[in-house]
This record gives structure tokens, sequence and C-alpha cells, in this order.
């Protein structure tokens, strides 16, 4: 028999810091997202086409998703880095959109916006398939760190520069299960 005990701990708790988003703050602010965003598409005449970065924005957008009063699809793209160790290589799709995007009024899905490469390298080849509109909803935008000039049609959050983890953010794969967001220590 099992001795009742306590709940584990999680794991590697120690890599957790400071809470800088609760979960409520999130929720309250991803609906305001998504009625924003549906009163901005309200008279397409198609559904709007989220594509979804992966693996980080899953989180965020299937919550964003439920809270648009739009029709909406669901599409993916996955960016991985050519580079080795911490040299930011150059980017290459690791997986691209399966549907047709020409005329199709397309909003980005990304978690985080940091350097601002990935999203300008996933734009580029997302104008290529001719869609009628293009905007970016990024959950986070830490500007402190801009390489590529972005522009970011629904911000969630304005946050210092600081590595956060949750609400789908990894550090080392772990963590996206949190949900709040948090810094590293
Ligand atoms: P960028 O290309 O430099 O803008 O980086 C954006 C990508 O890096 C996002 O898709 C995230 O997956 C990842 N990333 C950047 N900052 C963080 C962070 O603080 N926590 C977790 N992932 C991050
Ligand atoms: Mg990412």
């Amino acid at each position: 028999m099992h001795e009742t005990s306590a709940p584990p701990e999680p794991v590697l708790k120690k890599d957790m810091g400071r809470a800088l988003i609760s979960a409520e703050r999130i929720a309250k602010r991803v609906e305001e997202m998504g009625r924003e965003i549906s009163e901005v598409y309200a008279d397409i005449d198609t559904p709007l086409v989220l594509v979804v970065i992966l693996k980080g924005a899953t989180v965020f957008a299937a919550d964003l998703l439920r809270s648009l009063s739009i029709p909406a699809e669901l599409e993916f793209v996955s960016a991985a880095s050519y580079g080795s160790g911490t040299s930011p290589g150059k980017l290459r799709l690791a997986h691209m959109v399966e549907g047709p995007l020409v005329g199709r009024h397309v909003l980005l899905i990304e978690d985080i916006i940091d350097s601002g490469r990935t999203v300008s390298a996933i734009e580029k080849r997302l104008r290529k398939l001719r869609p009628a509109s293009l905007r970016l909803a990024a959950l986070l935008d830490r500007p402190a760190r801009r390489e590529v000039e972005t522009r970011i049609d629904f911000t969630g959050f304005v946050i210092p520069d600081r590595f956060v983890i949750g609400y789908g953010l990894d550090y080392a794969g772990l963590y996206r299960e949190l949900p709040g967001i948090y810094t590293l220590t």
C-alpha cells in the first residue's frame, strides 16, 4: 500500500521564477483580443484562417479561437533554425499550411515576438501564397531584443527583457503546461 502523502512538487520548480502574468489576466486579455479580432474581420465573406506557429502558440491559439465570434479555420506552420548552438541560423519551414491561402484572410498566431526573425520569415513565405490579407496576433511582445522591424496587429502584453515560460512557452521543451506566465530563474 502507498502511504498517503502530499502531492509531489513539480520536479523542476526551481526553474520557475516570479509570476509575471496570472492565468486570470491572460484569460481576460485573450477574451478582449478575440472580441477585437472578431470586429476587425466582421465583414469578410470567407472564414478567417488562423495560422498557428508551432509549438509555443498552440495554447494561446486554442483559447483565442474559442473567444472568436466569427467562423475560423486552423492551419499550422513550424519554423526550424539551421543554426547550431546559440548563433541564430537561417530559418527553414519544417511544416507549411496544408490548404490554399489564395484570396483568404490570414491571421498569423505567435506566442512571443522577440527578435522578430521567426514571424518575418514565415510572413515572407505566406505572402507568396497570395492571401487577401495577412495580420499578426502575438500574446507577448518583448521589444527589447528586436532585430527585424515587426508590425504586430493584435498584442496581448508587452513584457520586459526576461525569458518567460508557461501558457505554451517552454524552456528546453518543458513548462508549457503552466497556466500562467513566469520568468525563468
Ligand atoms: P524571434 O524569432 O527571435 O522573434 O523568436 C521568437 C520565437 O522564439 C518564439 O516562437 C518562441 O518560440 C521563442 N522564444 C523567444 N523568447 C522566448 C521566451 O522568453 N520563452 C520561450 N520561448 C521564447
Ligand atoms: Mg516559437
